[in-house]
């Protein structure tokens, strides 16, 4: 199975912190923020890793993380012009997955749970981890059977059918790359993984997987601020990087 760590864009909502460098190099606690993902990655056992930056961003990843010999891993790095939604990072990166599997986590999430048995146990289709949460209206909404089959999936919606958002963490089969390039913008102008998650739910072949620890996605001031306090608190013993 390859990894992707979605890395791009400028993260206006963080400015002026994020004016002269990326959002997910910015520390939390005593790691930069990527360490987080990049040892979620690791901890399943990924070793080869795509690495997708903003362009003016490129050579601060390449200082910071380098060829992967560090962290007992290729390291590959492809640079996203513009943010055009996150399915992008499978068209991006199509000669990258090479026909595998491919788990893609975005640059900013942290999860203190130890997903590796999830994420070594995909076979086929797509599996998304949801968390529950009390403001699920603010993210992807999903909603799933007891056998774990997802039933519904919703980004942002007014009226959520159940508590469980969908977290940055997502793995699907190799189909995954045509699909990618075959979705229109959305009304915001960017390709929407809703869209993705959707065509895998309409064949019947959606998994959801249960986050049971804490989940940050740290791309607000206030998500960042619980993120260092969490990280010190609770991720130091969870960390292999
Ligand atoms: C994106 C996804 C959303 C998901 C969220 C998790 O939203 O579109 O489905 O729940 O990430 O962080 P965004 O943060 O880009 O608005």
């Amino acid at each position: 199975m390859r990894g992707i760590i979605l890395s791009g864009g400028s993260a206006t909502r963080l400015r002026p912190c994020t004016k002269v460098t990326s959002k997910q190099l910015l520390p939390i606690y005593n790691r930069p923020m990527i360490y987080y993902p990049l040892n979620t990655l690791l901890k399943a056992g990924i070793k080869e890793i795509l690495i997708i930056v903003a362009p003016e961003r490129a050579g601060d990843y390449l200082n910071l993380l380098g060829s992967g010999k560090e962290f007992g891993a290729k390291f590959t790095y492809e640079i996203q012009d513009k943010p055009t939604g996150l399915p992008d990072a499978f068209v991006i990166g199509e000669n990258f997955i090479d026909q595998e599997d491919v788990c893609m986590i975005l640059g900013d999430n942290i999860f203190e749970d130890d997903l590796s048995g999830e994420i070594k146990g995909f076979n086929g289709g797509g599996k998304v981890f949801a968390k529950e949460v009390p403001d699920p209206e603010r993210f992807g909404v999903v909603e799933f059977d007891k056998d774990r089959k997802a039933i519904s999936i919703e980004e942002k919606p007014a009226k959520p059918k159940s508590n469980y958002c969908v977290t940055g963490l997502y793995i699907y089969d190799k189909r995954v790359v045509e699909v990618a390039k075959n979705l229109k913008p959305s009304p915001r102008g960017e390709t929407e993984i809703v869209d993705l998650h959707n065509w895998y739910l309409k064949k019947g072949e959606l998994e959801v997987a249960v986050v049971k620890g804490e989940w940050i996605d740290a791309g607000t001031f206030d998500s960042l601020l619980r993120a260092q306090n969490f990280a010190k608190e609770k991720m130091q013993g969870k960390m292999i990087i």
